[in-house]
């Protein structure tokens, strides 16, 4: 709508306008929208007063009811009808595809998220990357990119060696089955803990990662177990959170690839020998990037290296992303600076896209050193939380458990996604869960409430307009502002733009259900109706760009 105003205004200006010119008026007595002359002074060689006066003077438009000038400012009020009627008109035809654009050219953008390690536990910042990750897709999606999310799983490296001694030692097939990661974690603190008093384990844990490189077949049969019964595991939280990926590939997927980039480094004179290890220097004041331990071992940047070159011959992408926490900032700026110096101009498509941590009391929510948070505990306690909420307020309601499960899951992907993903989160599911105030539930109940509205009306019919009052205009505007808030929040590649959205939508919706007869009011009910039937559509479509479910009854 702020475009369509733009492009009107335009018509009457001397001056070329752009959306960030108009602004939005504090009060609404002084207009929809306000267009400051200050700028236009100088070019003009006239005062902002006279310029507010002549620009007002010469507008005549439908979609604009009046315009006053005040004190070099030119107010807007809008032909309210005439903007609500083509705008129910536009959300009614284009239903889930409003706000949809073609801007990404079905170009490919890849995103690597989640990215657990296998027998380690999925982490609260395995959480925090899933949600966003799978958020900025969707968003990216809307606009019309071709998206490949890559769940680039940690498999590889020398905690594997470890691991298979310590199994070797002291696990058992039936525990591992069981209870996969939990045993394997188990196993690999205890190793820990013995390597502490007897140092020769260490080279035991070293000796069976190399034959697992050699391709040992004792070992791989050992590895590719404990990987696909940490899968598993893995997999029901992804089922959960209903995120899908389009590839698996980890880190182990490159063991056997690395071999060409280390010769591409050293043919390109990159490559400089330290104490016997490989290593890349980079620029002053960074520390180098290493390539190969002294043992020959290679390294996490020696197989992300590989990767961002595979996919960028896979799938020729304009942007690569990797949604990784803070902590490995330093690993993406070198990382990223190896491909530039290998003359890989491509290297500036790749963005690191960090974020902070899950906090509980204050502290960061670990789940290293037996403070064990096992992700899908708290997704289950959630989903309890919610299920006995239900049971309390609407115990008749059906696929109770469908419904728990959306409002349990959504808490915890809105409270994530609501600030911007750098800033710490504290986590207290409590708090998550609460219908009122800026959580997901708080939205969810907004959409189900206008539902239940659209479930008593029953037909819907052709509407005529006659006078929109206040309340109606408060979600006009809103439901206008939609598709300018998925390009803010895909031009920041920001969820949280959408999340404070639909807070505010379902805050324009609720006011209205407060203060508005929707349905007894004959001569309005028809136009009523398709407001509300608008605000579901929209309301829903943000629910779906953060990952979340709305259901329509809760
Ligand atoms: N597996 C890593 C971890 O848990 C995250 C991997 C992120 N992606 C990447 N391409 N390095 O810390």
């Amino acid at each position: 709508m702020k475009a369509t105003i733009v492009q009107v205004l335009q018509q009457f200006c001397p001056i070329p306008l752009d959306e960030n010119m108009l602004e939005s008026p504090v009060h609404t007595h002084l207009g929809d929208w306000a267009l400051p002359c200050f700028p236009f002074a100088k070019e003009l060689r006239k005062s902002p007063i006279v310029i507010a006066e002549d620009i007002a003077k010469a507008i005549d438009h439908p979609l604009i009811r009046q315009a006053a000038a005040v004190n070099g400012y030119v107010n807007i009020f809008l032909d309210r009808t005439t903007i609500a009627s083509s705008l129910l008109q536009t959300i009614l035809e284009q239903s889930s595809s409003y706000g949809a654009s073609n801007e990404g050219n079905e170009e490919t953008i890849t995103i690597d998220l989640s990215s657990p390690n296998i027998a380690k536990p999925f982490s609260m910042g395995h959480l925090r990357s899933t949600v966003i990750g799978n958020s900025i897709a969707l968003l990216l999606e809307k606009i019309g990119f071709k998206i490949v999310k890559i769940n680039y799983i940690g498999d590889w490296g020398t905690q594997f060696g470890k691991l298979l001694t310590a199994y070797r030692k002291w696990g058992n097939e039936e525990e591992v089955k069981i209870a996969p990661i939990e045993t394997l974690l188990r196993l690999y603190i205890r190793f820990h803990e013995e390597a502490e008093q007897n140092d020769s384990l260490n080279d035991e844990g070293r000796a069976a990662f190399k034959a697992l490189e050699d391709g040992d077949s004792e070992a791989l049969a050992l590895w590719k177990w404990f990987k696909t019964e940490s899968l598993k595991e893995f997999q029901r939280i992804y089922d959960l959170l209903g995120v899908t990926f389009d590839s698996y590939n980890g880190e182990a997927y490159y063991n056997d690839k690395m071999g060409p980039i280390v010769d591409e480094l050293a043919e390109k004179g990159l490559l400089i020998e330290s104490d016997g290890a490989l290593i890349v220097q980079l620029d002053e004041g960074m520390p180098p990037c290493l390539i190969k331990k002294s043992d020959g071992a290679t390294l996490y940047a020696t197989r992300d290296l590989t990767a961002a070159l595979d996919r960028k011959a896979t799938y020729d992408f304009v942007k690569s992303l990797y949604v990784v926490g803070n902590e490995q900032s330093l690993h993406f700026t070198q990382f990223k600076k190896v491909l530039h110096k290998m003359g890989h101009e491509w290297s500036e498509c790749i963005q690191h896209m960090p974020f902070g941590l899950i906090l509980k009391d204050g502290k960061k929510m670990s789940t290293r050193k037996g403070k064990i948070v096992l992700l899908e505990e708290v997704l289950n306690d959630a989903i309890a939380l919610a299920q006995s909420t239900i049971e309390a307020k609407n115990p008749d309601l059906l696929n109770k458990t469908e419904v728990a499960e959306a409002i349990g899951v959504g808490a915890i992907i809105f409270s994530d996604l609501k600030q911007h993903r750098k800033h710490d989160i504290e986590f207290d599911l409590a708090s998550m869960l609460q219908t009122e105030g800026e959580t997901g539930p708080y939205v969810q109940y907004a959409n189900a409430r206008a539902h239940s509205v659209l479930r008593k009306a029953g037909e819907t019919n052709a509407f005529m307009i006659e006078g929109v009052n206040d309340f109606e205009w408060a979600i006009v505007r809103m439901l206008g502002l939609f598709p300018h808030t998925v390009k803010r929040a895909t031009d920041e590649l920001d969820p949280s733009i959408v999340a404070k959205y639909a807070v505010d939508l379902a805050q324009a919706f609720n006011s209205f259900y407060g203060n508005v007869q929707v349905l007894s009011d004959s001569a309005h009910r028809f136009y009523r109706i398709a407001l509300v039937t608008c605000v579901t559509i929209v309301l829903k479509e943000s629910l779906r760009l953060l990952g979340m479910q709305a259901p329509e009854e809760m």
